[in-house]
């Protein structure tokens, strides 16, 4: 089919599909919240003209979902993962987000026993995966560690900003070492647009990057690292929103109406078969991931129905995400310049010669959710001694 460019024809379309799909129980969302590079998969063609455009849109749709959003909502994601058989969440991948991170910057500091560092903690939410960090560093009494640490918190939302520094003040940490952290009201893009080059040495993110549709965001947070700064980023990966037939089989599960499903399939054109077609194309362990993540899905529509009356239509999150399979992420981080090579890391930077993985599965039965530590290399690259 002939590829849409026009962004007045582009949202036209995105109205058609969210009227369809009108009565499923967890609201589709726009079209646009997809990952970039599958939009050609739905008929949008992303040019240099729109790109910009079609960004700002997917950008704010994701802005309007956290404003609107409530604890209820977060209780029902929560039910949602278990009930999915998801046997460890964001909460374990925050920890492994803390543990690596924090070995990464024990290497680093024990290379050079001066250097201070700087950390940011990129959609910081209420401060879940700062906190791992203390944990860790409680765990180990890395104190000494932790005076040499100075954490910078990112996160658009005042109210969960609030919550963040309570936690951060009030850290069993606090009572063996003041904790330096500055807590910044804002988008990481906004933020990365100002914050000056080499500014920090270690820059974590759990459970955020799924809602960026386009890479733009990676190349300045790898300006704003030091010469040798280093990444470590939890996410989740599917591919259940690569391609309209799959959405439709989920689309049944969500319990669209008859007259919507048969506009959806033809807007798409949309054969029978065609999903276990592009199936084929997935990896074994992409099909076992998917799987689960329909039946998230499947559940999060389930729970924004039994709680009901507890939560108003406006509090739903919407179903379409900027997933994607794990090595388009890995593309992504190294076209951005980040190395995430496990060898060249370890021949190279001083924080990675023990390290034995840095592509960590969270849940060690799938890949949905992973913990990926990378680096800016130096120009002049340091090895341990
Ligand atoms: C699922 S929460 C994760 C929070 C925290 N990292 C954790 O693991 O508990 C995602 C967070 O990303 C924030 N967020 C969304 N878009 C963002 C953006 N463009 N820049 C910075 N943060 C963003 C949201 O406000 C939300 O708090």
């Amino acid at each position: 089919m002939d590829l849409i460019t026009n962004l007045s024809d582009i949202k036209a379309f995105d109205e058609r599909i969210t009227r369809a799909c009108s009565d499923i129980r967890y609201p589709i969302g726009s079209i646009l919240r997809i990952a970039g590079q599958y939009l050609a998969n739905w008929g949008i063609g992303v040019t240099e003209e729109n790109k910009e455009a079609i960004e700002a849109l997917s950008l704010r749709s994701y802005q309007d979902e956290w404003k609107r959003t409530t604890g209820t909502t977060h209780d029902a994601i929560i039910r949602a993962t278990e009930l999915a058989g998801f046997e460890r969440g964001n909460t374990y991948m925050n920890s492994v987000v803390g543990d690596v991170a924090v070995d990464l910057m024990f290497a680093m500091a024990e290379y050079d026993k001066t250097r201070t560092f700087r950390l940011c903690d990129i959609g910081a939410g209420s401060g879940e995966t700062t906190k791992a960090i203390l944990d860790r560093i409680e765990y180990w009494k890395l104190y000494e560690l932790m005076e040499r640490f100075e954490f910078t918190l990112i996160e658009p939302s005042r109210k969960n900003l609030n919550i963040a520094g309570d936690k951060i003040e009030t850290h069993r940490v606090t009572e063996q070492v003041e904790i330096k952290f500055i807590p910044i009201g804002c988008t990481t893009h906004k933020f990365l647009e100002r914050v000056g080059k080499g500014q920090y040495d270690l820059a974590i993110s759990s459970a955020v990057f799924h809602h960026m549709s386009f890479p733009g965001y990676l190349q300045p947070i790898r300006e704003a690292l030091a010469e040798d700064g280093v990444v470590v980023i939890g996410d989740w990966y599917t591919t259940i929103w690569k391609y309209p037939a799959f959405v439709a089989e989920v689309l049944k599960r969500l319990g669209i109406g008859r007259y919507g499903l048969n506009d959806f399939i033809q807007m798409f054109d949309i054969r029978e078969g065609d999903a276990s077609r592009l199936e084929k194309e997935l990896t074994p362990e992409q099909q076992e991931t998917n799987k689960r993540m329909i039946a998230y899905v499947y559940n999060i529509g389930n729970e924004f129905v039994r709680m009901s009356s507890r939560m108003g239509p406006e509090e739903r999150a919407e179903f379409l995400e900027a997933h994607e399979a794990f090595d388009d992420r890995i593309g992504k981080l190294e076209d951005a310049g980040f190395v995430m090579d496990l060898k060249e890391l370890k021949d190279k930077h001083t924080a990675f010669v023990n390290m034995p993985n840095n592509k960590i599965r969270v849940d060690p039965k799938n890949d949905a959710a992973m913990v990926v530590a990378g680096a800016k290399v130096p120009g002049k690259l340091r090895k341990a001694a």
